[in-house]
C-alpha cells in the first residue's frame, strides 16, 4: 500500500484515497506544503488499514466516474464513521454524499474552468474566506441534493451545493478543486483542513526526514557496502549524497561516461563526488563504445536501445570490480513509485525502470535501495541543498538519459556531438547570465542533420543548423514553449554563429507539448 517504512518517516500524516483523479499528485503536494506528511493509497483501502496508518485526517480524490454508475469505485464506508476528519474532493465530496444521505446527478450545464463562488458560512474550512471567490471547476455530475445532516456552505451560479459540512460527522466536500492554482483560496482551504479541522501541527520537516531516511539507511545497510550510479543529474547525486552521509566510504559510485555528456559535466561530477564528499569514484571511459554502437544510426528509438546495452554492459564490467558490493541504490522517487503502481500494489515495489536506458537487469543480483521514493521532486532539490549539495548542481535542468544522442538528430558522431555541446554550453551560459534558469523548466540546444546557405567574411558558407528549444512546465507531461526575450536569443544566436565553428543558422523551437514533445527524438 504504502511504502514498507513510512511509519517512520512522520509523526502527523494525512492520507490521498486516490479514485483515478488527475490531481492525486497535487493533492498530496498541497498537504506537504503545510509540514505534513502525506501518502496517496488506493481507494479501496479498509478502514481497518486506515486505522493501523494512524492518520490525522483523509482526503477523498476526484475521479473520472460517476458514483451512480454500476462498478464506479467507492471506499469502505466505515471510514467516515472513525472520528478521522475526511474531505471529500469533486468525486469525493459525491461519494462521501451519496454515502452519507445525498443524491448525486449529472448536470446538463457541465462546469469546466474559473468559477464565481458564494460563501454561505465563512468559517471552519472556510475561516478568512472572502464572500465570493473564485474556484476551478471540472465536473459533470454534481451534489443535488443533501440530508439534513448536511450543511450547504458555498453554491455557483449552476451547482447550488458546492461545499458542504456534516453537521455530526467531521466530514466536508469540495465540488472544486482546491489543489490546482487557478483556485486561489486553494492554500487557505488546505491550511484550514489541516490545522483546524485535523488539529495537525504541521511538524514534518525535510530536515527530520533526512535525519530518519538516513539512519533507516544505516540500519538496512549495516556494515554493507553500496554502489550508486550518478548521471550528472539531482536524483542521482542526493541519492549518493543522502548514502554518503549514512554510510561515508563504503558507499562505492559509478559514473559511465557515454560520451554523450554535455560539456564540463563529466568535471562536475567527479569535482563534487570525489572532490567534495570523497566517495569511491569509478569513471567509466565508455565513450568510443558507445559511438561505435551508434555508429551510423539515426533511429531514435535505436539509438535508445543501443545506448541501454552499452550502459548495463560498462556498468557490469565496473560494478564486478566492486568487492563486497550487496546494495544498488537508485534515485527513485514518488512519483515514480506511483505511477509504476508500486504504491497501489503493496510493497512488493516495482522499481523504475532506468527510464534512460531500459533498466538495470535485476540479475545483477543487487537489493536495492531507494532512499528517495517517498519525495517529489521540489523536496528532492530541497533535501540535496540541505545535504550540502551546490546550487548548481540541484536546480539543474533534467537531462535525458540517452544525453546529447538525441539531440544530435542523424548520426551521432563525436565531432557533431562537440558542435552540439559548445552551442549547448553557450546557450544555457546565456540563460543563466539573464537570470532565466530557474525560471525555465528545460533548456537545450539541438544539432539538425540539415545543412543550409549562409555567408561569412566574403565567403559562401554551407553548414550545420541549431535549433534552441526551451519550455516551461510543471510536470513535463506537457509543456509550453518559453517567451524567452528576443535580446537574449538573439544575444545566443550571435554568440553560437560567431564561436562556434561549422554552425552558421540558429531557430528557436516554438511548439508546445503535445503537439511536440520536448526532446525532438
Ligand atoms: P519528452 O521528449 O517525452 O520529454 O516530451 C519529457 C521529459 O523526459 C525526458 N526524456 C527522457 N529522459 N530518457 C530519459 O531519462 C529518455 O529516453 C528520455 N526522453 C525524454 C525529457 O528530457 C523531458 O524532461
Amino acid at each position: 500500500m504504502t511504502t514498507a517504512n513510512s511509519s517512520r518517516i512522520a509523526d502527523e500524516r494525512v492520507l490521498v484515497l486516490d479514485f483515478g483523479a488527475q490531481y492525486a499528485q497535487l493533492i498530496a503536494r498541497r498537504v506537504r506544503e503545510n509540514h505534513v506528511y502525506c501518502e496517496i493509497v488506493r481507494h479501496d483501502i479498509t478502514a481497518e488499514q486506515i486505522k493501523k496508518h494512524a492518520p490525522k485526517g483523509l482526503i477523498l480524490s476526484g475521479g473520472p466516474s460517476s458514483v451512480y454508475e454500476p462498478g464506479a469505485p467507492k471506499c469502505d464506508e466505515r471510514i467516515f464513521s472513525l472520528g478521522i476528519p475526511v474531505l471529500g474532493i469533486c468525486y469525493g465530496m459525491q461519494l462521501a454524499c451519496d454515502t452519507l444521505g445525498g443524491k448525486v446527478t449529472g448536470n446538463p450545464a457541465r462546469e469546466f474552468g474559473r468559477t464565481r463562488c458564494e460563501l454561505k458560512q465563512a468559517e471552519g474550512l472556510f475561516a478568512g474566506v472572502t464572500d465570493h471567490f473564485d474556484v476551478w471547476m471540472s465536473h459533470g455530475d454534481q451534489v443535488t441534493r443533501v440530508s439534513d445532516d448536511f450543511a450547504s456552505l458555498a453554491s455557483t451560479a449552476t451547482c447550488p451545493i458546492a461545499a458542504v459540512k456534516h453537521k455530526k460527522l467531521p466530514v466536508y466536500g469540495l465540488q472544486f478543486h482546491p489543489e490546482v492554482t487557478h483556485t486561489p483560496i486553494g492554500g487557505t482551504l488546505f491550511h484550514n483542513f489541516l490545522m483546524a479541522v485535523c488539529g495537525c501541527s504541521g511538524s514534518w520537516r525535510l530536515g527530520d526526514f533526512a535525519k530518519e531516511a538516513v539512519e533507516q539507511m544505516r540500519q538496512r545497510i549495516g556494515s554493507g557496502r553500496v554502489i550508486c550510479g550518478l548521471s550528472g543529474g539531482v536524483d542521482s547525486a542526493v541519492t549518493a549524497a543522502l548514502l554518503y552521509r549514512a554510510i561515508g566510504s563504503r558507499l562505492s559510485c559509478i559514473l559511465v561516461n557515454n560520451g554523450l555528456l554535455r560539456k564540463d559535466e563529466q568535471a562536475a561530477v567527479i569535482a563534487e563526488f570525489s572532490g567534495h564528499f570523497k566517495t569511491d569514484l569509478h569513471v567509466v571511459a565508455g565513450e568510443e563504445r558507445f559511438l561505435s554502437a551508434l555508429k551510423g544510426i539515426t533511429e531514435p528509438q535505436e539509438k535508445r536501445r543501443r545506448i541501454g546495452h552499452a550502459f548495463i554492459e560498462c556498468f557490469k564490467e565496473e560494478a564486478k570490480k566492486i568487492q563486497d558490493a550487496r546494495f544498488l541504490a537508485q534515485g527513485t522517487l514518488y512519483p515514480d513509485v506511483i505511477e509504476s503502481g508500486a504504491a497501489l500494489d503493496g510493497p512488493a515495489a516495482t522499481i523504475k525502470l532506468h527510464h534512460n536506458v531500459g533498466g538495470l537487469p535485476a540479475e545483477l543480483g543487487f537489493e536495492l535501495v531507494e532512499p528517495l521514493r517517498d519525495l517529489f521532486k521540489d523536496e528532492v532539490r530541497r533535501l540535496g541543498l540541505e545535504l550540502g549539495l551546490p546550487e548548481d548542481l540541484v536546480w539543474r535542468h533534467p537531462f535525458p538519459g540517452p544525453g546529447l544522442a538525441v539531440r544530435c538528430l542523424g548520426e551521432v558522431t563525436k565531432p557533431r556531438l562537440d558542435v552540439l555541446r559548445e552551442a549547448d554550453a553557450i546557450m544555457i551560459e546565456e540563460i543563466k547570465s539573464a537570470g532565466l534558469y530557474r525560471q525555465t523548466s528545460q533548456a537545450f540546444a539541438v544539432l539538425l542533420p540539415v545543412q543550409s546557405v549562409g555567408v561569412m567574411g566574403d565567403a559562401r558558407t554551407y553548414e550545420n543548423v541549431v535549433a534552441l528549444r526551451c519550455v516551461n512546465t510543471d510536470d513535463f507531461m506537457t509543456a509550453d514553449w518559453s517567451h524567452v526575450p528576443y535580446e537574449v536569443l538573439a544575444r545566443i544566436s550571435t554568440r553560437i554563429i560567431n564561436e562556434v565553428k561549422g554552425v552558421n543558422r540558429v531557430c528557436y523551437d516554438i511548439s508546445s507539448k503535445p503537439p511536440a514533445t520536448i526532446e525532438w527524438e
